[in-house]
């Protein structure tokens, strides 16, 4: 797909991190960028930076998701282009014995629910919805009508100790790709997922700096965290690549995750 000011999209977690700098990179070439997220005033702000849009978008709510794609096709038309970045995470282990008191616990449901709703179905809701839209447009060159790029994590394949919940979303973010390629096939629909290792983004902001650097010193080459950037530039080659389809890549400059 080539990008231009005709084409508009939509970024699920383009308030920050991953998302943000994919909604810039995209903007960079011209495209109308709607971003979804749950973060009003860091959201307007890219969006201002940009010139795009910025809908509080809930991806777990009905309403909200098609609230915001309401008003974004309203404003920039049908999309082409989505590209899930919204996403959370938590540390749980599945059952623990407290070192204190010997208490047992094992990991709460509404904990484990919570990020299967957001990182899974609130990615699927979004395809779901955004391809929908995308049915009705005219098709590009090759019959192309829409690209669409997930987030998932290396932890859908190396998920660490306490990563129960996320791991499972992540996985099931990258075990539907196909399908959801395979679904939309015969719309021109194309549907990649990128598998991010360990990023410099916000989400890491609260670690201290001596864990930041020994996360950058774990990893093969480049012994660095992964820029933000860098995730955007795979994401927009996979949105111009018309041969890159059904396709889950790790970036993560090769490292596989330890337990713990
Ligand atoms: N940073 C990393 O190292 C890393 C590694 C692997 C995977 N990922 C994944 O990449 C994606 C982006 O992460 P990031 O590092 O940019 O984190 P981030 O926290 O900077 O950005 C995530 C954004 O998603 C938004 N969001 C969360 N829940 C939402 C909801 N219910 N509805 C709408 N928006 C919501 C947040 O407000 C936030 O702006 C996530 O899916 C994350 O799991 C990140």
């Amino acid at each position: 797909m080539k990008l231009d000011d005709s084409i508009a999209a939509v970024v699920t977690g383009g308030a920050s991190g991953l998302g943000a700098a994919t909604a810039r990179a995209l903007a960079a070439r011209g495209v109308k960028v709607a971003i979804f997220d749950l973060q009003r005033e860091k959201g307007e702000a890219v969006a201002a930076e940009i010139g795009g849009l910025f809908c509080e978008v809930n991806v777990t709510s009905d309403d909200s998701v098609d609230a915001g794609f309401a008003r974004a096709r309203g404003a920039h038309g049908q999309e082409r282009i989505l590209v899930n970045c919204a996403g959370t995470g938590n540390a749980v282990k599945t059952a623990s014995r407290s070192k204190e008191d010997g208490t047992i616990r094992h990991f709460p449901l509404e904990a484990f629910n919570w990020v299967i709703q957001i990182n899974l179905v609130g990615t699927f809701r979004c395809i779901a919805k955004s391809a929908a839209g995308m049915l009705t447009l005219d098709p590009l060159e090759e019959g192309e009508r829409g690209a669409i790029v997930n987030t998932a994590s290396v932890a859908a394949e190396d998920g660490q100790i306490g990563q129960a919940a996320y791991s499972a979303s992540k996985g099931g973010v990258v075990g539907m790709t196909l399908p959801i390629a395979r679904d939309l096939m015969g719309e021109g629909i194309r549907v990649n997922t990128i598998l991010p290792g360990i990023f410099d983004t916000p989400l890491l902001a609260a670690a201290p700096p001596n864990v930041k650097e020994a996360l950058a010193a774990s990893v093969p080459f480049p012994k660095r965290l992964g820029r933000p950037e860098e995730y955007a530039k795979l994401a927009l080659c996979m949105i111009e690549t018309g041969y890159f389809n059904g396709e889950d890549v790790r970036l993560d400059g090769g490292i596989r995750m330890a337990p713990r």
